[in-house]
């Protein structure tokens, strides 16, 4: 694991080689789930994987798919940022009912990265339109897309308070902005997710720095994810 902690599996940037590693252990873990989880998640699951947009293991997904259908009894919206070609995003869209879904990328890809991202990453690495994306969810009513750097991008955003919000922009800055942006407009109980915390160390250190001086623990998970809620105030 440790190649893959430094640079191994971030310099492969989306490409086909990091799609291959993901789709086989991915395999493995849709039959797992598969001889547990309930018949209609798994269909949605292996509709999304069958899509092939998505850099997200089954696990991930199921994870992310688990905490949408858990917090869609609560109140306010759900937001992700770092959308890429929407795979995540669709899962969203097929839990949320009525819910608002907020969408924010550059959908120009990577933005800079700085000094504790370890120079592992390309400026413009997982490029894909707003069209594209667009066009991938346009069955589902109630998106609203920001592009551009987040959170530059974060105006005239018609909801201030969230249940689910999923981070997954893989950088120190935009993971920091992330939960800067969101951690006061998280209901209580609402849940702030992201991708590669214990892979990429500018993402593990945003949420280091983050938490310094808040009373929440981070929850970390068996996949690359982890997540906080938000306590009610006291
Ligand atoms: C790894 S991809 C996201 C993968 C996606 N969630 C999925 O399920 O496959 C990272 C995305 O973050 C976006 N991104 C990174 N930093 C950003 C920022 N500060 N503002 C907006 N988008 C950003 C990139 O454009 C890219 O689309």
């Amino acid at each position: 694991m440790g190649w893959l902690k430094s640079k191994g599996i971030q310099r492969l940037g989306g490409g086909g080689l990091e799609r291959f590693g993901i789709r086989s252990w991915s395999r493995v873990m849709m039959a797992a789930l598969g001889s547990r989880k309930d018949a209609s998640a798994l269909k949605l699951l292996q509709q999304v994987f069958r899509d092939n947009r998505s850099l997200m293991t089954s696990y991930e997904m199921w994870i992310i798919y688990s905490l949408a259908r858990a917090q869609m009894k609560m109140p306010g919206a759900i937001a992700e940022v770092g959308v890429y070609k929407g795979a995540s995003a669709k899962i969203f869209c097929e839990l949320k009912g009525d819910k608002a879904l907020h969408l924010f990328d550059t959908f120009e890809g990577l933005p800079p990265a700085c000094e504790h991202d370890r120079g592992i990453h390309k400026v413009g690495q997982y490029t894909c339109s707003l069209e594209s994306v667009q066009e991938y969810l346009k069955d589902y009513k109630n998106l609203s897309y920001y592009k551009g750097i987040f959170p530059d991008s974060a105006v005239n955003v018609s909801d201030d308070r969230f249940c689910l919000a999923h981070f997954d922009v893989d950088l120190y800055e935009g993971t920091k902005a992330c939960l800067e942006y969101f951690y006061p407009r998280m209901i209580p109980g609402g849940i702030m997710i992201t991708h590669d915390y214990d892979i990429l160390a500018g993402v593990r250190k945003a949420f280091e720095d983050f938490l310094a001086d808040k009373p929440e623990s981070l929850i970390e998970m068996p996949t690359t994810q982890c997540m906080i809620v938000k306590l009610s105030p006291v």
